[in-house]
């Protein structure tokens, strides 16, 4: 048996023992007595009296330990002309005063603070005096409106929000004031300090509640790390559901710290003196994980990268980025692969950078397609680990573990479930389907470490949303399917959640958003496939008897208030959806055919001449 299966099988025999041995690369202030707590099954809770605090873990730890002049971050910022690093020291140091910053305007340990900054160094630094002092962020990523915002204020209640002034796209400066103030007027709870770091390319105009993070820091004494329980919430990440109402997805500190570490090692086989590079975006969560926490508790140098793959400037960035800083594994979303190769399909950009020292390309957030996949392997000349997870699940749930063994890779496949993850494929009742055979993707319980314990505030909302469908099980929301060698193929979301360049969007809150238009009478938003996005989202929308709207604007709509991430640019007014004869509108038969898939099931449809109406409207979309 090979030191995959090895590690695997124990997982799944012995999981406490498993965790244990796994806890002990953290730094405990008391050391987890228990493992698992299954007294509220199906909630389960990890390490329930471990006592640690995950900024020790992260930066003092390193320091104490002869770290301290490493470099613990590179902010690399093309789209500013900033270059910078930080020792682990000047990290330690700027998060230990900004946390005392924090705890002068009144936030306290368990207190709720929203983060919406853009990639700046101020934002993990935000992001760790948090955990410093014990209070609990919650980032939102930039590219959202003032609905989501609000949506998120309301839910989370912060003490305080901690905002740029500004975030800068390639193409424009994008003032986040204007969305923040937007988002307080919509929310019902009332923060009762803004801290705003002013960037020059368009500074915030300061009110009443608002402090600039400089004034915020003077006269400041540094806070020391606090004791938390290993159950307490170290960050609430939100995610798109089905409806609107995005979830708060609950990350505890220990069962983190203990997972993430682990992640670093047998997943990405990297440790201390490695250069981790995800580019991403510390608004998701590949960032929390794999740009701030998992480097930094494993005492390696994380880059933070403000710019996109291509033309900002260089149409070359990412290789200048690897060469320069010496980045050793890289991670990002195969969007940003489809784009470089766009823009240089010969990657004739590759020969004028010194890629050696890249040892492994991993790439997430997405279905990884095959041609993708293996352009990547054949200009890189690096292994390219493909790894299924989920902003639940914190970590990879499937992928070719590196660090435990060197498995052959398969084109269109994440390889196999890490250990901790029981990965299963069943049918409508719950039964496992043969090999080969497509199916409902779930997780066994409990989840492993590292995972949500719940939704925040509201257990009832988790258990109906992930643990009913198949009990003793966790739904995933994907589909898919093993091949008989093990190997898993994930092929998308059995729900209407769509993933559009990576970021994982819900149709249901675009839908909400058109429908509150005064002319709508009812709409349907759906994914369509996208050459370089992956999915893009579609609407159609049938207008009230004699009432007008022009679809531009509520392009704009959506646009405003989901944000411009939602990506809609194109909505249809039409005389009808099709439905079933219950009145279910058929996303699932509309998205089939725009994708060049005739798949209505005729007998299921109330109206089969609406769908006819709509066919060649559909197909006409095809690129
Ligand atoms: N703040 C404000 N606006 C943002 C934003 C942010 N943080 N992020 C994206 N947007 C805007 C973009 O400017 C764009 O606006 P536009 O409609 O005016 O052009 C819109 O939201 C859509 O953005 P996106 O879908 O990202 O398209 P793009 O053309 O700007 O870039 C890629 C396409 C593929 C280069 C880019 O999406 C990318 O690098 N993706 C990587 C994905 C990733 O990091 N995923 C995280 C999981 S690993
Ligand atoms: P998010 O919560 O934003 O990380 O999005 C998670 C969703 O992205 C998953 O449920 C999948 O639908 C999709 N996803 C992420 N990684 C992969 C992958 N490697 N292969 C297929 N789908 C993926």
């Amino acid at each position: 048996m090979g030191d995959y299966r090895q590690a695997y099988e124990r997982s799944m025999r012995d999981p406490e023992g498993f965790w244990r041995e796994a806890a002990a690369a953290v730094d405990w202030i008391r050391k987890p007595g228990r493992v698992l707590d299954d007294s509220a099954a199906p909630l389960y809770r990890w390490f329930p009296d471990g006592v640690l605090n995950t900024c020790h873990n992260a930066l003092d730890r390193h320091v104490d330990g002869g770290l301290g002049e490493q470099a613990a971050l590179i902010h690399d910022s093309p789209v500013t002309g900033v270059l910078r690093s930080y020792t682990y020291r000047e990290l330690r140091d700027e998060v230990a005063i900004f946390a005392g910053a924090l705890r002068n305007q009144g936030v306290r340990r368990g207190d709720r603070v929203v983060i919406y900054m853009a990639m700046v160094p101020e934002a993990v630094v935000a992001m760790l005096a948090c955990a410093r002092i014990g209070a609990v962020h919650s980032v939102v990523f930039g590219g959202f409106g003032a609905r989501e915002l609000a949506a998120r204020i309301d839910d989370a209640k912060p003490a305080v929000i901690v905002a740029s002034s500004c975030g800068i796209e390639p193409t424009r400066v994008v003032p986040y004031q204007p969305m923040l103030d937007a988002a307080l007027s919509l929310a019902t709870h009332r923060p009762s300090k803004r801290i705003i770091q002013q960037r020059p390319q368009h500074p915030f105009d300061l009110g009443p509640i608002d402090v600039s993070w400089d004034d915020a820091l003077s006269n400041t004494e540094p806070a020391d790390c606090v004791a938390v329980n290993a159950t307490d919430p170290l960050y609430l990440l939100y995610t798109s559901g089905t409806t609107g109402k995005p979830k708060g997805v609950v990350r505890d500190n220990g069962g983190h710290a203990v997972a993430l570490r682990y992640s670093m090692e047998a997943v990405f086989a990297a440790g201390p003196g490695d250069v981790f590079w995800a580019a991403s975006d510390v608004g998701w969560v590949v960032g929390h994980s794999y740009i701030v926490y998992a480097p930094l508790l494993t005492g390696a140098t994380t880059v933070l990268y403000e710019g996109k793959p291509v033309g900002t400037p260089d149409a070359g960035a990412f290789w200048r980025v690897v060469a320069q800083h010496g980045v050793t594994v890289m991670f990002t979303a195969p969007t940003a692969i489809r784009a470089v190769k766009r823009e240089d399909p010969e990657s004739k950009l590759l020969d004028g950078y010194d890629l050696s020292t890249l040892k492994r390309l991993f790439l997430a957030g997405e279905r990884l397609d095959p041609e993708t996949y293996s352009w990547a392997g054949a200009k890189l000349g690096v292994p390219v680990i493909d790894n299924w997870w989920q902003t639940e699940t914190g970590w990879p749930i499937a992928a070719s573990p590196r660090g435990l063994e060197e498995l052959p890779t398969r084109a269109g496949s994440p390889s196999f479930p890490v250990p901790g993850f029981r990965v299963r494929v069943v049918d409508g009742a719950g039964d496992d389907v043969p090999p080969g055979d497509d199916g409902a993707i779930v997780l066994g319980l409990p989840l492993p470490p590292g995972c949500l314990p719940t939704l925040w505030g509201d257990d009832d909302r988790y258990v109906a949303s992930y643990l009913s469908a198949f009990p003793g099980n966790y739904l995933t929301g994907d589909g898919g399917r093993f091949d008989a060698d093990g190997y898993l193929y994930v092929m998308g979301r059995t729900d209407d959640v769509i993933n559009v360049a990576g970021h994982r969007l819900s149709t249901g809150a675009m839908e909400e958003v058109l429908a509150s238009h005064p002319a709508v009478a009812e709409c349907a938003v759906f994914g369509v496939h996208d050459p370089l996005k992956g999915q893009v989202p579609r609407g159609l929308v049938v207008l009230k008897a004699g009432a007008g709207a022009d679809p531009a604007d509520l392009v704009a709509l959506v646009r405003e208030q989901i944000g411009a991430v939602a990506a809609l640019r194109r909505i249809d007014i039409v005389a009808g959806l099709p439905k079933t004869r219950s009145g279910k509108i058929l996303r699932g038969t509309m998205r089939g055919i725009a994708d060049g898939r005739d798949e209505p099931a005729p007998s299921t449809i109330e109206d089969p001449a609406v769908l006819d109406a709509l066919r060649p409207l559909l197909r006409g979309n095809r690129e």
